[in-house]
């Protein structure tokens, strides 16, 4: 099982991947909005055979009315179902969360979760480490509530850009270091 970056040509297999799992679907052109405008952030989970096994779609938000943080946002999370619990979606959430910091500095992630997908909300709290930030009543079309979730994304900043960490430990671990060399990587 690989996880990479997704390309144009994986967004059909996406979007068949998403009609099998999930109510929530989208036109092909949405899935090229997200490929075309960040290519960076969107990953795809394949099989032996190269066959699309899971996705995550994932964007960049604009900064909510008088708030300055940038941050990403988590469109839509699947694998197919005789491939779950073997870590990919976990996977498949980290490495979108990484991009979302190493291209774009996102300071957190954002999404939505029906209040009843108890394996997709303990993907979430438990192994992620989202918390929940409020509920958004009858969000999805059939009615069911939402959750609107966030995860802080400041401790893998750190990680990635310590020459943007401010606290006084980090300017005084990186005196004298050069980050030129700083390895991050957009795909
Ligand atoms: C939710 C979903 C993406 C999880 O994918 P996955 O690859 O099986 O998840 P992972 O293997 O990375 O699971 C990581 C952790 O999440 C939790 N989890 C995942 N599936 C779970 C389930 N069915 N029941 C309870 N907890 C679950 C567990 O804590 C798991 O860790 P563990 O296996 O060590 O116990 C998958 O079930 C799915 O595609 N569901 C349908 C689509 C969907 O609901 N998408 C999310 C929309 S918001």
């Amino acid at each position: 099982m690989n996880i990479r970056c997704a390309r144009p040509e994986d967004l059909m297999n996406m979007q068949h991947c998403n009609l099998l799992c999930l109510p929530e679907n989208y036109q092909m052109k949405y899935y090229f909005y997200h490929g075309l405008t960040w290519p960076q952030l969107s990953y795809v989970a394949e099989d032996d055979k190269g066959n699309i096994v899971g996705y995550v779609l994932a964007k960049m938000e604009e900064p909510e009315p008088g708030e300055e943080s940038t941050h990403g946002h988590i469109t839509s999370l699947a694998v197919k179902r005789s491939y779950r619990r073997l870590g990919l979606a976990q996977k498949l959430m980290n490495q979108a969360s990484q991009a979302m910091v190493e291209c774009f500095h996102a300071q957190y992630v954002s999404l939505h979760v029906r209040k009843s997908n108890r394996a997709a909300l303990n993907l979430y709290t438990n192994s992620l480490g989202f918390k929940i930030l409020e509920i958004e009543p009858k969000y999805y079309a059939d009615g069911e509530d939402a959750y609107s979730m966030r995860r802080d994304l400041s401790e893998l900043s750190k990680q990635i850009h310590p020459e943007r960490d401010t606290s006084s430990a980090a300017l005084s671990n990186s005196k004298g270091k050069d980050h030129s060399q700083h390895d991050g990587h957009c795909c």
